[in-house]
């Protein structure tokens, strides 16, 4: 176990930086962002404010989708969707589906959202373990290019909405392998508790194919599995695709269906402090393709197409939170030692994570560049509730003060998308950075917003 550590300074190219890749500092000290001085940026728009590093996204997008068209081209070819969880808005759907890929949804906002950025209802998946009537209908009538069954009753609602409303309903079958992978180690269990998927193990998939092959209404398009998140490893993700491909084969072999698709799902993890090195499309893409060549050859089957879901590793490193420290409180600790609080303007409503799944991340004082040495230091916001915490062990110098700016790397993903309401503070906006340029994607959400929903 090593201690606290500082934030790393920003190192374009090095994959272990939690910075987006236009980050610097100036000659005086600051960080800039998209070609943005952060202290210009909290001057003219506020904080706490989300700030996305419109040309960092728009390359891990485009990334991903050359290094996946590149391994699969001698197989069946490869498509990427953008998990639109991670941080769904227009302007990034957008952005993403200009670089090539296509995006998953999960709910009607989600979809309403990825229709509005003008993503085509063929380049879009359905995902959700509990889809409503009226979020299939709206989705069948989009014309969505898979819908990704999650239970046994899902199949036969679907079917019967896609009978009625005579539109075609592609599907793909969400399986539960047994494989849960996430930081740095992963596990294979043939048992599943989870709300998500159908089991291999106990049949449900198999009786799920059986199921959509016996609904003339539907199309089976392949199998789904998605296996965890911030995985590293990627050898969870060999285990994973070999146990859907062995299933695939059999399932030709039983009924003469060989499934022309394979979605292996998202999951790819980031640099949240600089700690990690994430693998890189360039290494997945041809991992995953290795698996998938050598699995369909030993098991004499014709190569699926394949698709992959990532969200957090394409919107995560591209955006960072810019907060204003308010109270500095040091804390006198059981064994003598001493914690600094440092408070800033934001907390557990835009940043959930690191309360909900003691998530890491790091943080840098971002208006100055200080030589003052470095005390531990936790972040927390202005939250009612001690649970509010930002970053919880960090080395900040010894000088920060009430009025720093204070920037937090890697929030894109799971910030924006998780963010709430709790004490009734409204939600910060995203600035959108890029080439000296901002404009809010998303605008902040003000006191008259809240009241606007209450009706007395
Ligand atoms: C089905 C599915 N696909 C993709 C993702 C995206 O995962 P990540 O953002 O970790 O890449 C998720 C995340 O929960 C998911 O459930």
């Amino acid at each position: 176990m090593t201690g606290p550590t500082a934030a790393p300074e920003p190192a374009p190219g090095d994959r272990r930086s939690p910075w987006s890749s236009t980050v610097r500092r100036t000659a005086d000290g600051s960080l800039e962002v998209g070609g943005r001085d952060v202290r210009d940026l909290a001057a003219e728009y506020g904080t706490p404010v989300y700030v996305l590093d419109e040309a960092d996204l728009r390359a891990r997008a485009r990334a991903f989708v050359t290094a996946f068209t590149e391994a699969f081209a001698d197989l069946a070819g490869a498509d990427v969707y953008y998990a639109s969880k991670a941080f769904a808005s227009v302007a990034v759907d957008r952005w993403v589906h200009e670089e090539g890929m296509h995006v998953d949804v999960s709910t009607g906002g989600e979809l309403a959202v990825a229709l509005r950025a003008g993503v085509p209802g063929d380049a879009l998946a359905l995902h959700g373990n509990n889809k409503s009537d009226a979020e299939l209908e709206r989705a069948l009538r989009a014309g969505v290019g898979r819908v990704v069954v999650d239970s046994l009753a899902e199949i036969d609602r679907l079917a019967d909405l896609a009978g009625r409303l005579d539109l075609p309903a592609p599907v793909m079958v969400r399986v539960t392998t047994g494989v849960h992978a996430g930081g740095h180690a992963f596990i294979a269990t043939a048992h599943e508790d989870q709300k998500f998927g159908l089991s291999l193990a106990s049949g449900a998939a198999r009786a799920a194919v059986d199921a959509v092959l016996a609904r003339p209404e539907l199309t089976l398009l392949g199998l789904h599995s998605h296996i965890g998140s911030q995985i590293l490893d990627l050898s969870a993700f060999e285990v994973a695709a070999g146990a859907l491909l062995r299933l695939r084969a059999e399932v030709a072999e039983e009924t003469g269906t060989l499934m022309p698709e394979l979605d292996l799902g998202g999951g790819y993890g980031i640099s949240y402090t600089g700690a990690d090195a994430p693998p890189a499309p360039e290494e997945i893409a041809p991992a995953l393709a290795g698996v998938v060549r050598r699995a369909s050859a030993d098991l004499g089957t014709p190569p699926p197409r394949v698709s992959v879901e990532p969200g957090r590793a394409v919107a995560g490193p591209a955006g960072l939170t810019l907060y204003t420290v308010g109270t500095v409180k040091p804390v006198v600790l059981d064994d003598g030692g001493e914690r600094r609080y440092v408070s800033v303007d934001g907390g557990m409503s835009d940043n959930i994570r690191t309360a909900l799944y003691e998530a890491e991340y790091t943080a840098a004082v971002a208006g100055r560049r200080s030589e003052a040495p470095t005390v531990v230091s936790r972040v927390v916001g202005k939250h009612c509730e001690s649970g509010d915490i930002v970053v919880r062990d960090v080395l900040l110098p010894d000088d920060v003060a009430r009025g720093d700016l204070l920037a937090v790397p890697a929030t894109g993903a799971y910030g924006r998308s998780m963010a709430s309401n709790y004490n009734l503070v409204p939600r910060p906006g995203v600035l959108a950075v890029r080439d000296g340029e901002a404009r809010f994607v998303v605008r902040p959400e003000t006191e008259d917003d809240l009241l606007a929903l209450d009706l007395g």
